[in-house]
């Protein structure tokens, strides 16, 4: 085992039939500041076993297979029947949203703006970092009641940042009753078409003319981490029928929700933002 590990970079042999971590084996411990540990756990969770079995059937049809294995939606799964997967997404998503969540606060300048809204922010790890590093503004953190519940501690009753907080649970793709100056979407226009439509027209439709949108995605045809996107996009593909975006899929259905799409710019290694405004500012 140790061997195999040892061809792919995981660990060096030493002298004497001993094993040395290398950068790459430091990345799968817990406390490294670039954990990639639950993410890693998360590619590999059982489910994964069952689909990726059914890739032909992915790609020729353009949709999940996870009906077909389970008898209900991915996300139903996880939360009624697979506990201990949920827990790794949750872990999974938590690391990987509180290391971007400082390059997006570094990012993105908000000056001159008063209010922002992270529609699908998750426990609102890029809203408490946005906060933090721009003491004037408040912010709305809307997302799906049992994500919002488990919040960041900064932004709940009592967290330093609470009194500058609104907390919406909500369905995006139902409706998004908040107004702000600027709108974060990041890393939830990868599901299904439908979805990221109705989800790009509440925003229009809630926000004042000429307010900012700004989209963040990894894609899949501009980043110096590839292999990882493209994989993560067949995933998608085989749990939810989503895909992750190029950068013209994504200003693409920007355009057609009504938005005016500007720059689009690199956040960190593996992300981009695609800035916009809503039409008649
Ligand atoms: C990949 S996570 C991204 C979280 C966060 N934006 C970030 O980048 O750290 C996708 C998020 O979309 C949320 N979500 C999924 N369906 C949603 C819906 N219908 N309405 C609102 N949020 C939803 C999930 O709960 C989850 O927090």
């Amino acid at each position: 085992m140790m061997r195999a590990l040892t061809c792919y970079g995981i660990f060096a042999e030493q002298a004497g039939g001993t094993f040395a971590h290398t950068e790459m084996s430091r990345l799968l411990r817990e406390d490294d500041p670039h954990s990639l540990k639950y993410i890693s756990l998360w590619c590999t969770e059982p489910w994964t076993w069952d689909a990726w079995p059914r890739l032909d059937e992915a790609v020729r049809t353009g949709r999940s297979v996870f009906d077909g294995l389970y008898g209900k939606g991915f996300f139903d799964y996880l939360h009624e029947d697979a506990h201990e997967s949920a827990h790794v997404f949750n872990q999974a998503m938590t690391t990987s949203s509180m290391q971007s969540a400082l390059d997006v606060a570094e990012l993105l300048d908000l000056t001159g703006a008063a209010t922002v809204a992270d529609i699908g922010g998750g426990q609102g790890h890029v809203l408490a970092s946005l906060l933090e590093k721009n003491p004037g503004l408040r912010g709305t953190l809307l997302d799906l009641p049992r994500v919002v519940a488990g919040a960041d501690p900064r932004l709940r009753d009592g967290g330093s940042l609470a009194d500058r907080v609104t907390i919406v649970p909500g369905d995006c793709r139902e409706a998004i009753p908040v107004e702000a100056d600027v709108y974060i979407i990041k890393n939830i226009l990868e599901w299904d078409d439908d979805s990221t439509r109705r989800t790009l027209r509440n925003v229009v439709s809630a926000a004042r003319p000429g307010a900012r949108v700004v989209v963040i995605e990894n894609l899949v045809d501009d980043t110096p981490s590839m292999k990882f996107t493209t994989s993560m996009d067949l995933l998608l593909l085989l749990n939810v029928g989503g895909a992750k975006h190029t950068r013209e899929s994504m200003s693409a259905r920007m355009a057609d929700a009504g938005l005016v799409v500007g720059d689009v710019r690199p956040v960190n290694a593996y992300l981009h933002a695609f800035d916009s405004v809503t039409p008649g500012g």
